[in-house]
């Protein structure tokens, strides 16, 4: 699969989280699925271990499951939101001008799981809960930066997803019906997958590195 004509900058600054511009009619070929896990590969991991596995489901039927589990785990967390509204602070939801248009769309993704073509979840061996920093570090260290080289691989073929993080929640049913051991594997993620509407894609409004950026010591931000 020919790659598309994009620079490494143009690369790195328009791989978006893409929901709403998934193309949920066009098939998406195994093959270049395939392909792209081969490039995000690449990736560094702990001591080379490579103790990942990927999860790559086409069948409809499990992706209709693996879909009502994530819209479980979203009625999970405006539970829980009702209570502690504070969850959000901090997180997904920060200082971003475009939040009512994020929401939007993350409803959207929410509601077309089924239809999109491909999910993948990464999955990492162990169990992070109640582990150290060092640990937790080494494990999700070892799968994220692979998961964004497959983000950065797919927009390079035409091909888009978005890093989603809602349907742990309920990652134990998730794995009962994948038949993941969930005793020692942890789910990094949940990845649709598909072709996109379109290939013209926006740098995001980000805070500038000189905004975030601390020259030698914490005090020091701005020389
Ligand atoms: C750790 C993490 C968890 C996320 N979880 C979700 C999620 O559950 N659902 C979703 O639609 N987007 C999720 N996102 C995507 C963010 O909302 C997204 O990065 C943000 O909207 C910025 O998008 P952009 O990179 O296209 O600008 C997650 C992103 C990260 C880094």
């Amino acid at each position: 699969m020919p790659a598309i004509d994009l620079s490494i900058d143009e690369l790195l600054t328009t791989t978006r989280n893409v929901r709403k511009r998934l193309d949920l009619e066009r098939p998406v070929e195994r093959e270049v699925v395939e392909e792209c896990l081969d490039l995000a590969l690449q990736a560094p991991n702990g001591s080379n271990q490579q103790t990942w596995e990927w999860m790559v489901i086409d069948d409809p039927e499990t992706r209709r499951q693996l879909a009502e589990i994530n819209r479980d785990a979203l009625a999970h967390f405006m539970g829980l939101l009702d209570e502690k509204p504070e969850l959000l602070s901090g997180g997904d939801i920060g200082r971003n001008e475009r939040m009512g248009q994020i929401s939007e769309s993350v409803y959207f993704l929410i509601e077309h799981m089924a239809q999109v073509p491909v999910l993948v979840i990464p999955l990492m061996r162990g169990k992070v809960e109640r582990q150290n920093v060092f640990y937790q570090a080494s494990q999700w260290g070892s799968i994220l930066p692979a998961a964004w080289g497959f983000m950065l691989a797919l927009r390079s073929r035409g091909l888009g997803s978005a890093l989603t993080t809602l349907h742990l929640w309920k990652e134990e049913q998730a794995a009962e019906v994948l038949g993941i051991p969930y005793a020692d594997y942890t789910q990094a993620g949940l990845f649709p997958v598909a072709y996109t509407k379109g290939l013209d894609f926006r740098p995001a409004q980000r805070r500038p590195a000189r905004e975030v950026m601390h020259w030698n010591a914490w005090q020091e931000k701005r020389p």
